[in-house]
């Protein structure tokens, strides 16, 4: 079963989020991006959870925004597609968008939307401007989903610290 962050919503079994689960599911299912719940990221999650929760608000907010929520959502899911887990260094920041479009691409047909979304979401970081208007959500989206992560990763450090002291 599969929730966003701060959802209250069950991707697989909530009504509310039936509409979501429609346009994802095989993508959801599949073996590649299961596999991501192998994988930490941002310390205090795995990068399944990462790019089901920028796919999920991503989602919403180009519903809201009158844009293609559907691909916006499937190429969320998609974004972080990179098994190994190497240094986050700033060649790895530039570089993963590239690796995950290309392992998207050897498993699922991709539009044009949803491969420029893949590929742009760390502009500025990486150089070239995102395309479509679902491309600069998912980036945007992206980061702040990656704040707020970071944000539950220093809260669980602060915890276990008090813990410690107690
Ligand atoms: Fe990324
Ligand atoms: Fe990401």
């Amino acid at each position: 079963m599969s929730r966003a962050i701060g959802s209250k919503y069950i991707v697989e079994r909530s009504p509310q989020a039936q509409e979501y689960h429609e346009a994802v599911k095989d993508v959801l299912n599949s073996e590649e991006v299961q596999d991501l719940k192998d994988y930490h990221h941002h310390h205090c999650m795995t990068r399944f959870q990462h790019c089901l929760n920028v796919s999920y608000y991503s989602f919403l907010l180009c519903r809201k925004l009158g844009f293609n929520a559907e691909q916006a959502a499937r190429a969320g899911l998609l974004h972080d597609l990179y098994p190994e887990c190497p240094k986050c260094d700033r060649r790895h920041l530039t570089t993963h968008p590239e690796t995950a479009l290309e392992n998207a691409r050897k498993s699922f047909k991709l539009s044009k939307v949803e491969a420029d979304v893949i590929l742009k979401h760390m502009w500025p970081i990486r150089k070239g401007r995102p395309k479509y208007p679902e491309s600069y959500v998912v980036m945007m989206t992206d980061k702040y989903v990656a704040f707020m992560e970071f944000c539950i990763y220093l809260k669980q450090t602060a915890d276990m610290s008090l813990k410690k002291h107690i």
